[in-house]
């Protein structure tokens, strides 16, 4: 809803400001206007006792204080972060969305039991994509054991076998990169998580047989996702009409090699979708065609589009802002290898601590999920002496909470090395690194990736990518497969 109305006031042409032009311009249009908007505030009043301060943006929007084309409604956030403090609501129609931001407040967010903070309610727009009777669209017992089951997809035996697989495909990509010319980086990687994603989750047939076209029906998916969708995920438009017609088609594709596989007395296969086929709830009862789809399709959602964006977004700090790092990179890359062999293995990722630092900080100013947003079903969750109220909609926002000047020196830099030297002040700190969200229901890979003994699966995959990537010290644009893929 946020950016839905965010999203309007920023196309309007000439800012918003042409609004108040014209409401000026034509007095019982203006009129009117108080009027409906009297009504509108008497039939909505605030009736919370005790509540987070208000902000109350629609001023600054109107005369066009926030970038909204550049910052989208993290500039807005930040405003109201410096107006109200870490703790405030800001009114979208009759509701209200309550803001915490830094590692206090996002506590409170992150670690409420989901008894009091609900999830499913405000992540209906995924229901279309996933489809009914799974993740969100499912009871909270049940969801708990669906995630069970991508976990387990994604363990460190799955991950050892997988990541060879990433390796291989990310070699076979790199070798496709002519020997000049430029390449768009988010365009590229995008399409290379995609492969590794459908190797590794949707299985050898997809991979082998349908990919361009899955690919293409993952798209339609993904943009069926808009600022629409979450006020109504129903709503009459194209972009949903698309995403409802791929989504009969993805399951199309499905039904037949789910059955093949369901038909073959031992499976040969070690993908994720054999883990779904294989898994049983807690009751004995497999996984039904459309549940498996559903958790493909929330896996892959879950971790094409951060994977691909928390890659590209690392090679750009290295190579615009940092270049310095490359030769740092490399000799990491030469040392490590020496110490395992040939082969880029899992262990061999989780000791390159300079490249972990590196994805650290660009997942701490650029993370690639900005709201984070629960439903507030009780009426006594408090923060400091506010009483946040039953129905607001309450939301962490890791890309503000992560840049506060009061939890990072520098927040605004791109320093890698503050990881490898944590800053005294938040080496024991909750929430100060809030890239995979956090408590319950943050990414349970949070806890592997950064540490050296548990490498996660998808900061592998990022890894994989960018060890390859970042091996030609001499330019963006070689092809990387004919340097020696983290070889020493
Ligand atoms: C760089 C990569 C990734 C980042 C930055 C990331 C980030 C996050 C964040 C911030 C959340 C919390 C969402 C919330 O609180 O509403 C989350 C949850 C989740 N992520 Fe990831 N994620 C990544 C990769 C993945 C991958 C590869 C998978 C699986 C294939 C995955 C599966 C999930 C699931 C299932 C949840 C929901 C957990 C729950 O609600 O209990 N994530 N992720």
């Amino acid at each position: 809803m946020l950016s839905l109305l965010l999203d309007v006031a920023a196309t309007v042409p000439g800012g918003a400001g042409v609004v108040l032009t014209t409401l000026k311009a034509h007095p019982f249009l203006l009129l009117f206007t108080v009027v409906l908007l009297v009504l509108y505030f008497k039939v909505f009043r605030d009736t919370a006792v005790n509540p987070p301060p208000t902000f109350n943006f629609i001023p600054g929007l109107l005369k066009g204080e926030f970038d909204m084309k550049n910052q989208g409604a993290m500039g807005l956030i930040r405003a109201g972060l410096k107006a109200k403090g870490d703790c405030y609501r800001i009114r979208l129609g009759h509701r209200f969305v309550t803001m915490m931001l830094g590692p206090e407040a996002s506590q409170v967010a992150y670690e409420a039991k989901d008894t009091e903070l609900n999830q499913a309610e405000v992540y209906t727009f995924t229901i279309p994509v996933f489809g009914k009777g799974v993740v969100y669209d499912s009871p909270p017992r049940q969801i708990v054991q669906q995630f069970k089951f991508v976990s387990k997809g994604l363990s460190g035996d799955a991950m050892r076998s997988h990541s060879a697989k990433i390796l291989q495909e990310t070699e076979m990509f790199f070798k496709t990169w002519p020997q000049k010319g430029s390449i768009c980086l988010k365009k590229a990687l995008s399409e290379l998580t995609c492969l590794t994603a459908s190797r590794c989750l949707l299985g050898r047939e997809i991979r082998e047989s349908v990919h361009v076209r899955f690919a293409e029906l993952y798209e339609h998916l993904n943009d069926g996702m808009t600022a629409i969708s979450f006020a109504w995920p129903g709503a009459p438009t194209k972009a949903h009409r698309l995403r409802d017609k791929a989504r009969i088609e993805v399951v199309r594709i499905f039904k037949p090699i789910i059955a093949a596989r369901r038909a073959q007395a031992v499976s040969t296969e070690d993908d994720f979708l054999q883990v779904l086929l294989d898994s049983r709830y807690r009751d004995g009862t497999a996984l039904t065609d459309e549940e498996i789809i559903g958790l493909l399709l929330a896996a892959l959602f879950a971790g094409q589009h951060t994977s691909s964006i928390t890659s590209t977004w690392t090679g750009l700090n290295i190579f615009s802002k940092r270049k310095e790092l490359v030769p740092r990179l490399l000799e990491e890359q030469r040392k490590v290898m020496e110490k395992h062999g040939s082969e880029l293995t899992m262990d061999a990722l989780a000791d390159m601590e300079l490249l972990h630092a590196c994805l650290k900080e660009t997942l701490r100013l650029y993370p690639p999920l900005i709201l984070l947003m629960r439903k507030v079903k009780v009426n006594n969750l408090r923060y400091k002496d506010f009483t946040i109220p039953q129905g607001d909609i309450i939301c962490a926002v890791p890309p503000v909470s992560m840049r506060m000047e009061s939890v990072w020196k520098n927040p605004n830099e791109f320093i890698p090395d503050r990881h490898l030297h944590e800053e005294p002040e938040n080496k024991d700190r909750n929430y100060a690194f809030q890239g995979f969200g956090g408590g319950r229901h943050g990414a349970w890979v949070s806890a592997l990736p950064i540490c050296k003994s548990r490498p996660s699966g998808v900061i592998c995959c990022v890894l994989l990518t960018l060890s390859s990537w970042v091996s030609s010290p001499r330019s963006t644009t070689t092809p990387l497969s004919s340097a020696p893929l983290c070889r020493a």
